[in-house]
């Protein structure tokens, strides 16, 4: 049977950059290690007044293909990923393929492009979609892009205010993959949650505390799901484990409790015994609160041990290099994880091919979605192409007054949006911006040279 999987990728930052610890912490007043150590984030990328979703994720596409050698005719089909839509009929995909036909002589008419929503799960439901289209033999030998692209802003003095991003992930979806081919095997853990949503807003609603362990029960459930088909999962069986990661602490927490269920009943909890003790049975407690005390105890102990720690640094560590940089990019996040994990391979000069990833996504609202891939023998070649350090080194670092002044630009309730009151901080190059209204309320784009 055919692999499919992700056979490339290419990445896009916005072009500012927020400094946490040394711009944002003194203006909130709070200690700088909040976010270093606390959240785990050393900056938010932002989108210059000229940029929005669609230039990122046309510009990431654009790249993708040039260094591909691809043109139109040989993609059938554009999915886009977002949880920031600014439309609510027509997709965003119509838009980036409308930038694209400005530098390619051929047209995508023949592509079907879609929009997918399911917050941060999205980028990975339109990877599920790409794979069914081929494996049902309807792609006619072509390929799909996937793009995921987001400017996760928050209202200001919002807690999930540290956490904000901007930047878009494009993937080609095909047969034969040349980076990562992915598993028939999948879990899911999938609820009605009410923990962070927009309904008919620009900035999410969020019960941040309760978001964090909402994510941690739709993973967990996702795990038991994904066993279920594809056998008991350890912790030697994966190179990595890239997470969707809204903020590296939050894949502290989720890869501390996915470790604890994996050594469950094995000789590594027996071996672990000695110095922590067994893990706590719920059977074996007369309250949930005693036992959910003896967990965190349990927990508490686990993070400490030589061996969790050892694992981590293998195995989830490298997952965040990107992330720590850039803050949450939501439908882009967990793509930014996998590629943040194949570039420390790749700079660590790690022979990888034939390795198995397992990718936990996660979505608010709330579902969770866990599969494996398998890392292909081309996968150096398509990591050594990858851009995203250049991006994250050139970007514009803002002091907090402009950093206000971007926040009110991207704001779609604030009227200075796009009208040219603020200058922009970068000078694009080669690269589609954004080029102000049309006649129907729609976005215009052009490319510059
Ligand atoms: N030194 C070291 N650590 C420090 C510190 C210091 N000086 N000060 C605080 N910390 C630690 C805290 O102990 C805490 O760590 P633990 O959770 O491990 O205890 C961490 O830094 C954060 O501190 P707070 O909990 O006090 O931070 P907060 O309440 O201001 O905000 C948050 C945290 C609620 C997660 C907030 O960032 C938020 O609302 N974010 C948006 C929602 C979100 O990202 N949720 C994640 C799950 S949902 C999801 O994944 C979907 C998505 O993409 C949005």
């Amino acid at each position: 049977m055919t692999d499919v999987g992700i056979d490339a990728i290419e990445i896009w930052t916005g072009k500012l950059k927020l400094d946490l610890p040394n711009t944002f912490a003194p203006a909130k007043g709070e200690d700088p290690e909040k976010y270093t150590k606390g959240l785990g984030l050393n900056a938010s990328s932002f989108p210059d007044t000229y940029e929005d979703i669609v230039t990122m994720g046309a510009n990431a596409a654009h790249r993708l293909m040039e260094h591909e050698g691809l043109t139109p005719e040989d993609i059938g089909r554009i999915d886009v990923a977002t949880e920031s839509s600014f439309d609510n009929s027509k997709p965003v995909s119509t838009y980036i393929a409308g930038c694209l036909e400005r530098v390619y002589e051929g047209k995508f008419s023949h592509a079907n492009k879609g929009e997918r929503k399911f917050a941060c799960l999205a980028g990975t439901q339109s990877i599920d979609d790409a794979y069914n289209w081929i494996k049902s033999g309807r792609n006619r030998g072509r390929s799909a892009l996937v793009i995921a692209t987001d400017t996760a802003l928050y209202a200001r003095n919002d807690p999930g205010e540290a956490t904000q991003g901007a930047g878009a992930v494009a993937m080609l979806i095909s047969e034969d993959p040349d980076l990562v081919s992915l598993s028939t095997e999948q879990g899911y853990g999938s609820a009605d949650e009410t923990d962070f949503l927009k309904p008919n807003q620009q900035f999410p609603s969020v019960d941040g505390k309760r978001s964090v362990q909402v994510y941690l029960a739709r993973m967990r459930e996702a795990l038991e799901d994904f066993e279920g088909v594809a056998g008991r999962t350890h912790t030697d069986d994966f190179a990595y484990i890239p997470f969707h990661t809204p903020f590296p602490g939050m894949v502290r927490k989720a890869a501390l409790f996915g470790y604890r269920h994996m050594i469950r009943d094995t000789s590594m909890e027996d071996d672990l015994a000695g110095e922590i003790g067994r893990q706590p049975r719920e059977e074996a407690f007369d309250s949930e609160g005693d036992f959910e005390e003896a967990l965190r105890e349990y927990m508490d102990g686990l993070k400490r041990t030589d061996a969790y720690q050892e694992w981590y640094a293998r195995v989830v560590d490298p997952t965040l290099t990107i992330s720590r940089e850039v803050g949450n990019w939501y439908t882009g996040s967990v793509h930014l994880a996998r590629a943040s994990a194949l570039k420390t391979a790749f700079e660590e000069g790690r022979e990888l091919a034939g390795e198995r990833l397992l990718v936990g996504s996660y979505g608010s609202g709330a579902q969770a979605e866990i599969h494996a891939e398998t890392v292909q023998p081309g996968w150096e070649e398509k990591i050594a192409d990858l851009t995203i350090d250049e991006g994250i080194e050139r970007r514009y670092d803002l002091d907090y007054d402009e950093y206000e002044r971007v926040h009110d630009v991207h704001n779609h309730d604030i009227e200075s949006d796009g009208d040219g009151e603020i200058e922009e901080f970068t000078a694009p190059e080669s690269e589609f911006v954004f080029d102000g209204w049309g006649r129907m309320g729609e976005r215009k784009y052009r490319f510059v040279e």
